[in-house]
């Protein structure tokens, strides 16, 4: 039978791709039925930060209000970088996030695409922009999944805060992260536009 599969491999025939296919896609599919089911947020945290733990990012996110609070309650990092929710809209999000973490941070950790802290903090912009467009995209549905203006006491917020949210609930032009980048971590700075030779 081995012998047979390997003929097969060195002269695919559409039978053969076939079932490459097959099993590529049941492999995928258990692996991630059990991906799925056995993650949580905080051994997926763990996960995490085995790659992320030496940048800024971690360190960062330790010292903000998401990581301790006075209430106890904790944001992980899939609770912002992974979608959720309850519809099938939302399970295909949260599939394909899975899919582009489980692939492409993983590809740019195995080629080195930063091996220092230095070669990180050079492309921590650009990063920072796909996680906000992503965020825009979706109308900052991670947040809204803890905060929710119906429940927010805006009397009880300070004067710009309360102003702000109030219009931003009536004309719903803008979304939280908007107005809220780096409650996580440090928004990182804009790299200057590369000198001009004279
Ligand atoms: C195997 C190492 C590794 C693991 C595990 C890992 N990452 Fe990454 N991550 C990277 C690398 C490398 C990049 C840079 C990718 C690039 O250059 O596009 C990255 C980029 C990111 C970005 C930048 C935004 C983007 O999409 O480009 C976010 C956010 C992120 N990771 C979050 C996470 C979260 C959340 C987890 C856990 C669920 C995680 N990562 C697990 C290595 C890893
Ligand atoms: C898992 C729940 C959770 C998620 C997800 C979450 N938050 Fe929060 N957030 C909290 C809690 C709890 C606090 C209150 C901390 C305190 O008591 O000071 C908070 C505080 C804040 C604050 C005020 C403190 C500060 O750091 O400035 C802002 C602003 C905020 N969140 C915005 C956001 C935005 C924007 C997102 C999405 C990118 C988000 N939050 C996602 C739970 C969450
Ligand atoms: C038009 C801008 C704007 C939008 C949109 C906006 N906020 Fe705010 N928010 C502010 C300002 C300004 C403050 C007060 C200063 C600060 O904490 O950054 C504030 C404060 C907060 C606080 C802290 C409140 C407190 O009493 O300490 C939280 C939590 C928060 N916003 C969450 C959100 C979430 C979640 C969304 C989206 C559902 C959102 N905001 C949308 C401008 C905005
Ligand atoms: C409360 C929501 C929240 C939590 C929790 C959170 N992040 Fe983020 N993260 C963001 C937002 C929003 C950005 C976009 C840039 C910004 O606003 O700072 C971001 C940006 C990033 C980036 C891109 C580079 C950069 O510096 O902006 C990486 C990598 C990242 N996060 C990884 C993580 C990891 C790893 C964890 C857990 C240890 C985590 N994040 C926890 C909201 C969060």
């Amino acid at each position: 039978m081995i012998a047979n599969l390997l003929k097969w491999l060195r002269t695919p025939s559409q039978k053969a791709i076939g079932l490459i296919l097959l099993v590529g896609f049941l492999a995928g599919s258990i692996f991630f039925i059990v991906f799925h089911f056995t993650m949580n947020a905080t051994n997926a945290m763990s996960i995490c930060i085995s790659c992320h733990e030496m940048e800024g990012v971690y360190q960062e996110y330790k010292e903000s209000k998401h990581y301790t609070n006075r209430m106890g309650v904790r944001a992980y990092c899939a609770d912002c970088h992974v979608p959720h929710g309850k519809t099938f809209g939302d399970w295909i999000d949260k599939f394909l996030a899975k899919l582009e973490i489980g692939s492409k941070d993983i590809y740019h950790h195995m080629i080195g695409t930063f091996p220092d802290k230095e070669s990180f903090e050079k492309k921590r912009w650009d990063l920072a922009q796909n996680v906000i467009k992503t965020l825009k995209e979706r109308d900052s549905k991670e947040c809204r999944a803890c905060h929710n203006y119906d429940a927010m006491q805006l009397d009880e917020q300070d004067k710009s805060a309360s102003k702000k949210h109030k219009k931003a609930m009536e004309s719903q032009d803008k979304t939280c992260i908007d107005c809220h980048t780096g409650v996580a971590h440090k928004m990182p700075e804009e790299p200057e536009a590369p000198a001009t030779q004279q």
